[in-house]
């Protein structure tokens, strides 16, 4: 089958989704929404403390935001990212409102904004603490009423059309590749169709699930990043995971429940399994630190203590104000047996958000023509080497809009091809053991969370890198021998996202934001 649509959206978050309202009619332009799952399950909808925007003008500007980004970042951020999304931000907020996102209001009916690490002000806008999924079913609901938009779930995108499949040879040298669409696994038939694209574009979220802990879906397996990179596209910044500090300590969870930075914002403090505060040993700004900084106090203080995770207390806060802004921790806390108004919290830091990715320009372009990519598998430059928390939202839409523009300008000079050739899988078969794909995952797994997690080494990232290059082989070989399913092709992207992750970390020959070497000591400040 080859499906022919204006333009192509692989992902249904946040920055696909809004992408495909903004576009979607202009001209009569048709949009096929894809995603590999069902509609809802992404990132986007796990979101919890909210969007960074500056609001309060009596205390906050954009100066400000601009600044904290700046030094959350390490000033590896590119200042004219940051200043784009910063002063973007309040005009797509008012787009979310008008798709229906409904932001928390105080009794005065102005937007009640939450404060999380690193930010100087009060500027998160969010629906209690669970932001995400009112973003995602607003979203939702527009992107169903849209005549012009077709959902397609269970579509797994396995990889970009290029002139690589017209028989060219394409090489990272190669100038003016271009994206003509891409071949796409149906999960529920096992067949591969073809679909083009006028403009393309990736909005295929992050890479959690290259690590055992993660706060992300299990669908964040980094497959537009591992299609670009095999595409020969550029991929920057891979070496800059977030780990997020405090993801809920409940062994056997995947994905790790995630408590919200907001409640440290709120005035929760981290306490040792002694239950003694430790975060003065660190950073004068205590728990409220950026994201690198708590994460890499909570893990030194549990390898120096031995112990495999540590407290967020809560207990001194009103217990009806803490149910009030935490509804959805506090519940699901309390089924396991936590009731956080009297109990202190088990955490434990998680592997949460990809910083760098496909490097792309101002209108969201990447280095592959009719190829955008946007929110968590794009690299802006705009998290630098550390995200400012609640930045990524606010990104995705910031750059969502940016491509549509610049989207609607180009569309034209694009046509459909009739010389793609359909997806040839002659000479394989099923994989007799499927327990040697799931096997092999949970290695990868294991490889980047003892070798390449938040604490790394030039030993540690070298056993990485061979241990990574025996699965490599052996998946390669096990893809060209079988037919495509989705085990098989995310197994063959999270490794391609790891080896990204160790190459880049291997050429950042120092500690800077969120990659710190014990070969490469951080510099004192001058
Ligand atoms: P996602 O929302 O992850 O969507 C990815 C989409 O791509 C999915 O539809 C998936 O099916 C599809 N997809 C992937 N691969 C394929 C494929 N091969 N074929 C077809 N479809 C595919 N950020 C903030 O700014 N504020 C917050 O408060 C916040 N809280 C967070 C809390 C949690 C627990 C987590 C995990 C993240 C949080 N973040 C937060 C980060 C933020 O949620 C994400 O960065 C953002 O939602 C990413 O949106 P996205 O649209 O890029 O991708
Ligand atoms: C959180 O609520 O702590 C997550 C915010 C973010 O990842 O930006």
């Amino acid at each position: 089958m080859n499906q022919q649509y204006d333009y192509l959206v692989i992902g249904s978050g946040i920055a696909g989704m809004s992408f495909a309202l903004k576009v979607a009619g202009h001209n009569g332009a048709r949009v096929a929404l894809l995603c590999k799952s069902t509609l809802d399950e992404a990132n986007t909808a796990l979101a919890q403390g909210g969007v960074a925007s500056v609001t309060n003008l009596l205390v906050d500007d954009f100066d400000k935001h601009i600044h904290d980004t700046m030094v959350a970042g390490d000033y590896l951020s590119d200042p004219e990212a940051v200043e784009k999304v910063v002063k973007g931000a309040p005009e797509q907020i008012r787009a979310l409102l008008e798709w229906g996102v409904d932001f928390d209001r105080n009794s005065d009916g102005e937007f009640d904004l939450h404060r999380e690490g690193g930010h100087s002000e009060f500027r998160i806008l969010h629906h209690a603490d669970n932001t995400g999924y009112e973003i995602q079913q607003s979203l939702i609901r527009a992107v169903r009423e849209n005549p012009y938009i077709d959902v397609l779930e269970h579509k797994f995108a396995v990889e970009l059309i290029t002139q690589h499949h017209l028989g060219k040879v394409v090489t990272h040298r190669t100038p003016d590749i271009a994206c003509y669409g891409a071949y796409v696994l149906d999960t529920e038939t096992g067949e591969v169709d073809t679909y083009q694209g006028r403009v393309t574009v990736l909005a295929t979220g992050g890479v959690g699930a290259v690590y055992l802990t993660t706060t992300n879906p299990l669908i964040a397996t980094g497959d537009g990043i591992a299609m670009v990179h095999r595409a020969k596209g550029v991929i920057k910044d891979m070496e800059f995971i977030q780990f997020h500090p405090t993801a809920l300590y409940h062994p056997g969870d995947r994905p790790s429940f995630l408590i919200t930075e907001a409640m440290r914002g709120y005035g929760a403090v981290l306490r040792n399994l002694k239950g003694e505060e430790f975060m003065h040993k660190y950073d004068p700004r205590l728990s409220l630190a950026p994201r690198d900084i708590v994460a890499r106090a909570i893990d030194s203080e549990m390898k120096l203590n031995g112990d495999d995770h540590v407290y967020l207390d809560v207990t001194h806060k009103d217990p009806e104000e803490t149910k009030r802004h935490f509804p959805n921790i506090y519940q699901h806390c309390l089924e396991i047996g936590i009731d956080i108004t009297k109990d202190y919290i088990p955490v434990a830091p998680a592997a949460h958000y990809l910083c760098g990715g496909i490097k792309v320009d101002g209108n969201g372009e990447s280095t592959i023509h009719r190829l955008y990519a946007l929110g968590e598998c794009s690299c802006t430059g705009l998290h630098g080497g550390n995200r400012l928390a609640s930045n990524s939202l606010i990104e995705a839409v910031v750059y969502a809009d940016a491509a549509a523009k610049h989207a609607e300008e180009t569309l034209s000079r694009y046509s459909f091809r009739n010389d793609i050739p359909d997806w040839n899988d002659d000479g394989t078969r099923h994989p007799e053991e499927m327990v040697l794909i799931t096997q092999s995952l949970k290695e990868v797994n294991q490889i980047m969370g003892y070798y390449v997690g938040i604490v790394r080494s030039n030993l540690r990232l070298d056993r990485a890198w061979n241990r990574l290059d025996i699965l490599y082989r052996e998946t390669e070989r096990l893809f060209k021998n079988s037919k495509v399913s989705r085990d098989i092709c995310e197994l063959r992207n999270v490794i391609d996202v790891g080896y990204l992750i160790m190459r880049q970390a291997k050429e950042r020959k120092e500690s800077r934001g969120l990659h710190y070497s014990v070969d490469y000591p951080p510099q004192p400040a001058k």
